[in-house]
């Protein structure tokens, strides 16, 4: 997990050009500011998190770039094209998945796929094995001839996210694509989103639940009030639950070794329980599980309180609206 700070010491390797551009985008609706001179970029072959609380802008920028809403101002690039000029070049490479899906009562969920597929001019013999293959890939084969309107709102997203995928975009927005979804479509959606940017694509993903961005996102982009916002880097230190078999063996040892702690849980120090500490990263962890264990302390376990997302997002100053 990386975050998109501006740095240019830390600029990304020039290789891959950045699938989506945008600069200084912004979108009113009457009085309101959806967006406020965003900016944002995310890469081919990296998938992209948008997070951000209710009302921050994340689905008005996301139609802004699928080019179905219009900036007042600032530019957008997909693939190098711009949705409002170049509009048929731009959505030809953009695969977009609202964040409810509505579809036609009549069409089974092939037939909607197929739809797809023809206004996209797949040729119709490569339609039927791409849709096959979509329908497949989004467990959804046993339900392709059922009128797509009896579908369960999770199989519903399923199909959305097929549809999205008909014409192989280069780009591929997904707004809130988790909602709805089981544990289980989950980890799938998880998986064809890493196959997709391993193959190139760029996937720019907007979600509240921040877990599962950050199992999915390898960049993480805020936004806050229509507007890209840094939050405080997280990745260096946070705050860890240790936990052992013997909360006073635990307790005397980390005041032996001069570290700062809080109580976790457990009352009885003969008992087990847990402190909460600041770890720095990764390798504090290791140097702290080394430590201990060499102390005799009886250590169970260790992990840092939230995620690094999660801790992230805490860290904007917000509030939702
Ligand atoms: N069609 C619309 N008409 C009026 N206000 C809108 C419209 N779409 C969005 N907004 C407002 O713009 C702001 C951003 O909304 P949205 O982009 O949907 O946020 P998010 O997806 O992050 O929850 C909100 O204050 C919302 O009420
Ligand atoms: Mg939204």
């Amino acid at each position: 997990m990386s975050f998109a700070v501006a740095d240019e010491f830390l600029a990304p390797p020039p290789a891959a050009p950045p699938g989506i551009v945008v600069r200084g985008v912004s979108r009113a609706f009457g009085s309101v500011r959806a967006l406020d001179g965003i900016d944002l970029e995310a890469r081919a072959g990296r998938v992209t998190a948008l997070v951000g609380p209710n009302g921050s802008g994340k689905t008005t920028l996301l139609l802004v770039l699928a080019g179905l809403l219009v900036p007042d101002a600032g530019s957008v690039r997909i693939a190098g094209h711009d949705p409002v000029t170049e509009g048929p070049a731009a959505r030809a490479r953009t695969g977009w998945m609202p964040d409810a899906f509505g579809t036609w009562d009549s069409l089974t969920a092939r037939q909607v796929l197929l739809t797809f597929a023809a206004a996209y001019r797949i040729p119709p013999v490569t339609a039927r094995l791409r849709v096959d293959e979509l329908l497949a890939t989004v467990h959804l084969t046993e339900f392709a001839d059922r009128p797509a309107s009896v579908l369960s709102r999770g199989q519903k997203q399923r199909l959305g996210l097929a549809r999205a995928l008909v014409h192989q975009p280069d780009v591929l927005l997904l707004d809130e694509p988790a909602s709805g979804l089981d544990p289980r479509s989950r980890v799938d959606l998880r998986l064809l989103l890493r196959r997709l940017a391993d193959d190139g694509c760029t996937v720019l993903v907007s979600s509240h639940v921040l877990a599962e961005l950050e199992e999915m996102a390898d960049d993480a982009v805020f936004i806050s009030r229509g507007r890209t916002v840094v939050p405080t880097p997280v990745t260096t230190q946070s705050t860890w639950h240790v936990r052992a078999l013997s909360l006073g063996a635990l307790t005397t040892w980390l005041t032996s070794v001069g570290a700062t702690w809080q109580p976790g849980d457990g009352s009885s120090p003969d008992g087990p329980g847990s402190v909460l500490m600041e770890v720095s990263g990764e390798a504090g962890a290791a140097a702290l599980v080394r430590d201990a264990v060499a102390a005799g302390v009886p250590l169970t376990s260790l992990g840092p309180v939230t995620g690094s997302l999660e801790q992230a997002y805490l860290t904007l100053e917000e509030e939702r609206r």
